[in-house]
């Protein structure tokens, strides 16, 4: 879908539908004023019935005869939440939902009097996400037309410019969460740990970013023992990708984001249920998070050196899968003991984590779809955020406010080192069952010798049900936040905590 912002008077668009925003109890005022006017009362008379009442969500379809150029009218509510860029994503994505399924091609959005920069910012996330179709594997015909191209309409040629930066900030923040999306919902079959990293260098071949892949012999010279015990099981090829992202001064300390890559977890040995593996091909979504922030980092041109760590791999059984009591030797030294091969995120994560430390980094943030428990306690709404640096996690928080990617912090005490203690090893990969979301991220602190923290998105990645620019089942959660973590990350600087 196109997405382009110009001016123009709203009455002379001619387009199959133009978009009319409202907010709660307000009434029509501005360019939505003048519309009305043109459309006879049309839409003052829809309001005075009460048929449409503005709140967030509701949108009202419209047709109003000569008055205007254009076909049809939506009315789309913005709630009473006024102009944040959350109200404007919902927006878009309630009038994507308000216009599909009808032969709309194109549209225009009449852009409210005084819209500012985070709010069309907003808006264009939201009409970009909302039109997501992940149809690739579909051969029958699509029966709904798609959109193909919403212009925001703007009062003045001023205004358009101006606004030209935040429409430009918003299609590339969708495209970000839109490729962790398609990564996320594409078959288990067919993205493989090789596919994936096939990818990856593709991205980084168009985005001005380094890539480097390691593959089984590289590993095993390097000492990536914990990714490659998990690997041991599956056919297919382990991959290790890095991305780099140089920014002003590639010698400057990197921010480093990791991402769990599992493009299947059949649990192992530990084997998962028929039910429980189902959407097992979702494993990936820190990878996916990982690398759509990536492309947006490159292409927004971020100041910063990031550097995108992804140890990509599946989880099978096969005849030389890892065994429960296994112990393996994790990149940097430390031994583990595997009592359960259905913990494995936490596995391929301790090499990654060792693997940063390399990098002298000024800070390292990892997501991934880590444990079940984390939807028992938050359900699929917001990642629990865990770490050992407050700035660091004051700076995710910031970057969530901003996206609209809700996280919510858990503790982790000392306390919860305790079970993770092993009789053979230095540590072993599961507890003693309680706690589940906080006890992976104690296992991962182990690894993590720098500032640190960690996002377990196994509910955020996937399934978030009634949001209006949410229409496929993943998400793509992670892309749009760590892109603004980067583009908002000041170094090593101390001087900004507060
Ligand atoms: N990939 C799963 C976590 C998961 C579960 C993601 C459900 C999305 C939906 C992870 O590898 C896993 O299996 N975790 C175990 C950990 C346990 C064995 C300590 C879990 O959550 O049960
Ligand atoms: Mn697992
Ligand atoms: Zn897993």
């Amino acid at each position: 879908m196109r997405l382009t912002i110009r001016s123009g008077s709203p009455t002379t668009e001619a387009c199959d539908a133009l978009i009319v925003l409202a907010a709660e109890d307000k009434g029509l005022s501005g360019p939505a004023a003048s519309v009305d006017t043109a459309a006879h009362g049309a839409l003052a008379t829809v309001l005075a019935l009460g048929d449409f009442d503005g709140k967030a969500k509701s949108t009202r379809l419209v047709h109003v005869g000569d008055g205007l150029r254009a076909q049809r009218v939506l009315l789309v509510g913005t709630g009473g939440g006024g102009d944040s860029a959350e109200s404007g994503r919902l927006a878009g994505g309630a009038a994507i939902q308000g216009v599909s399924g009808m032969t709309i091609r194109t549209a225009v959005v009449v852009l409210p009097e005084r819209a500012d920069a985070t709010f069309v910012q907003g808006l264009t996330e939201g009409l970009a996400l909302a039109s997501y179709r992940f149809d690739r594997h579909r051969t029958t015909e699509e029966t709904e037309t798609a959109v193909e191209s919403v212009a925001l309409l703007a009062a003045t040629d001023e205004d358009a410019r101006a606004l030209q930066a935040a429409l430009d900030r918003g299609v590339i923040l969708g495209d970000a969460t839109g490729l962790a999306r398609d990564l996320v919902n594409e078959p288990p079959n067919h993205l493989t740990p090789t596919a994936l990293a096939d990818r990856a260098v593709e991205v980084a071949g168009t985005h001005r970013l380094r890539s480097r892949v390691l593959g089984p012999a590289e590993l095993a010279d390097q000492g990536f023992g914990a990714l490659l015990g998990v690997a041991q099981g599956s056919a297919e090829e382990p991959r290790f990708i890095v991305l780099e992202h140089a920014g002003e001064d590639a010698g400057a300390a990197p921010l480093v984001l990791v991402g769990k890559g599992l493009t299947f977890d059949s649990g192992g040995l530990s084997i998962k249920t028929g039910k429980g593996m189902e959407d097992m091909k979702i494993d990936m979504g820190g990878a996916a998070a990982v690398l759509g922030a990536m492309r947006a980092i490159g292409r927004l041109d971020c100041r910063q050196r990031v550097v995108g760590l992804i140890p990509a791999t599946e989880n099978m059984t096969g005849p030389r899968a890892q065994r429960p009591g296994d112990v393996v030797r994790s990149y940097g030294g430390v031994t583990i003991e595997v009592l359960n091969t259905d913990a494995e995120g936490r596995l391929v994560l301790s090499d990654a984590l060792g693997y940063a430390a390399t990098m002298k980094p000024a800070a390292v943030v990892d997501a991934a779809t880590l444990t079940g428990a984390v939807i028992a306690a938050l359900g699929h709404h917001a990642a629990a955020l865990l770490g050992t640096d407050e700035r660091l996690m004051r700076a995710i928080e910031a970057a969530s406010a901003a996206t609209g990617e809700r996280v919510w912090r858990l503790p982790l005490w000392d306390v919860y080192d305790e079970p993770l203690k092993s009789k053979v090893a230095d540590i072993k990969n599961i507890g003693d069952g309680g706690a589940g979301t906080i006890i992976g991220a104690a296992f991962l602190k182990r690894f993590a010798s720098y500032p640190w923290a960690h996002l377990d998105i196994a509910g955020t990645a996937w399934d978030v049900k009634d949001v209006s620019y949410h229409p496929s089942r993943a998400t793509g959660y992670g892309a749009r936040l760590f892109a603004e973590l980067a583009a908002n990350w000041n170094g090593g600087a101390k001087d900004s905590a507060s």
